[in-house]
């Protein structure tokens, strides 16, 4: 059957370059550093020594595995970059990125951040590991400012001064470090901070926010991390709040998605039938990572067709396959669990679970019983809650109701997938 051209749907017009940061006094540049800081250094490094970069001819615009690197494949983020140029150059505020797993965080901090190289920021980048302590972050930090905003031992000297590295610091050496930055202003990115997991590392960085506050320091902290709130992520006193803002990041829209998805194929050369369209929408329940993965596959599985239209079929296909190589990172939640059996209320657990996964729900994936498309099953999710159950829901009560939410990363990705199957739908 030759492929229909049916009506596309409407879609948003992309979003409009973002409102660049206003050049600081920034330092000239040094020419022993390499223009534009060492994160882009860094990633013009591993873009030319990919040698993948030269040998596939077309990368696909969907990188599930990757953030995005460049504003124009950011979608729909305009409020949050907004925002966060406003805290830094305006409030002189430190910024905290929050929210779950897989919902844009590092992709936004990458934005932000080549806008504040653009604009003539140092830009100091990284990210905690597991367990890491505030002197180990401090360690990493002081080593990667670039040397040319930072105060020079004198007129003679050639050479610019490096902070002293102390063999553990603390909040006042850590504080006299990023005193030492006397020229422009200094961006500071900490990815993954949620792992700084030793005992007073958070309110250690709490400190030191206030200090760099407090004293004027040329320098700015953009706290990035899985939390569900801001005090989640720091332990906070109250008068950080004034020093602060907070930047949670949500799921994205449909309309959102529906962007990504189109964009994407059109990058390709590819259209996306209105069905199909309609399918990745389901499926991803707007996260942005499941777009970007079922996206990725059902575009590699037109091209093997050398067809030039995205069904609703390639879709599918994509779906089975992103099941089965998910598959294994919840085989030990969900193998031992009865889903197949009937709970006393007469409800099968595999059923409550795709409607739990497909109710609608706010940016942080919370959703309410009446919204399940069963009926009287908030006590089967209560029992989900359990500890015996994995647990593969949490609850909380918020605005005086009862509110339910997927304990792990990409469940409900996962669970909408493996539903749909046994639904016939993919
Ligand atoms: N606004 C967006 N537009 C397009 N793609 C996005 C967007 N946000 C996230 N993505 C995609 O979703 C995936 C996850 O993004 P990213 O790594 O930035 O999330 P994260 O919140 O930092 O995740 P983690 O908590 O695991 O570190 C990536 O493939 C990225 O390309
Ligand atoms: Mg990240």
């Amino acid at each position: 059957m030759p492929e229909q051209e049916p009506m596309a749907p409407p879609h948003p017009p992309p979003i409009a370059p973002p409102i660049p940061l206003r050049r600081p006094d920034a330092p000239k540049p040094n020419p022993a550093v390499v223009p534009g800081g060492p994160a882009f250094a860094r990633q013009q490094a591993t873009h030319d020594a990919d040698p993948l970069s030269q040998a596939s001819p077309v990368r696909s615009p969907f990188t599930p595995t990757q953030p995005v690197q460049s504003g124009a494949a950011l979608i729909g983020r305009r409020p949050q970059i907004e925002r966060a140029i406003a805290a830094v150059e305006t409030e002189r505020a430190h910024v905290a990125i929050f929210g779950e797993r897989g919902h844009g965080k590092t992709s936004l901090a990458n934005i932000v951040a080549g806008l504040a190289e653009d604009a003539g920021y140092g830009v100091v980048r990284h990210a905690c590991s597991a367990g890491g302590s505030f002197s180990d972050l401090i360690a990493a930090i002081v080593g990667k400012i670039p040397a040319r905003y930072l105060h020079r031992v004198g007129a003679d000297a050639q050479e610019e001064a490096k902070p002293d590295h102390p063999p553990e610091w603390n909040v006042d050496t850590a504080t006299m470090a990023l005193q030492r930055i006397q020229f422009g202003q200094v961006l500071i990115f900490v990815d993954e901070f949620d792992r700084l997991a030793a005992p007073n590392a958070r309110r250690d960085m709490a400190e030191l926010l206030k200090n760099c506050s407090d004293l004027g320091l040329r320098a700015s902290f953009v706290l990035i991390g899985v939390a569900e709130s801001l005090g989640d992520l720091l332990a906070l006193h109250q008068s950080i709040h004034r020093n602060l803002v907070a930047i949670p990041m949500p799921l994205l829209t449909d309309a959102d998605l529906s962007l990504l998805l189109t964009q994407g194929c059109e990058r390709l050369g590819l259209r996306l039938e209105w069905e199909a369209e309609k399918l990745l929408l389901q499926l991803s329940h707007q996260s942005p990572f499941t777009a970007q993965q079922l996206g990725l596959h059902a575009t590699a599985i037109t091209q093997r067709r050398h067809a030039t239209v995205v069904t609703a079929a390639d879709v599918s296909a994509a779906a089975r396959l992103v099941l089965e190589e998910t598959r294994p990172v919840f085989a030990a939640l969900l193998d031992p669990l009865p889903l197949d059996r009937r709970s006393p209320d007469g409800t099968i657990w595999d059923d409550l679970l795709y409607e739990a996964a497909r109710a609608p729900c706010d940016g942080f994936g919370w959703f309410i019983a009446k919204d399940v498309n069963l009926p009287k099953c908030e006590d089967d999710l209560r029992t989900l809650t359990r500890p015996d159950s994995g647990p593969l829901l949490r609850v909380r009560r918020a605005a005086g109701r009862t509110e339910f939410g997927f304990a792990r990363a990409n469940l409900r990705n996962y669970l909408l997938l493996r539903g749909a199957e046994r639904n016939g739908v993919i």
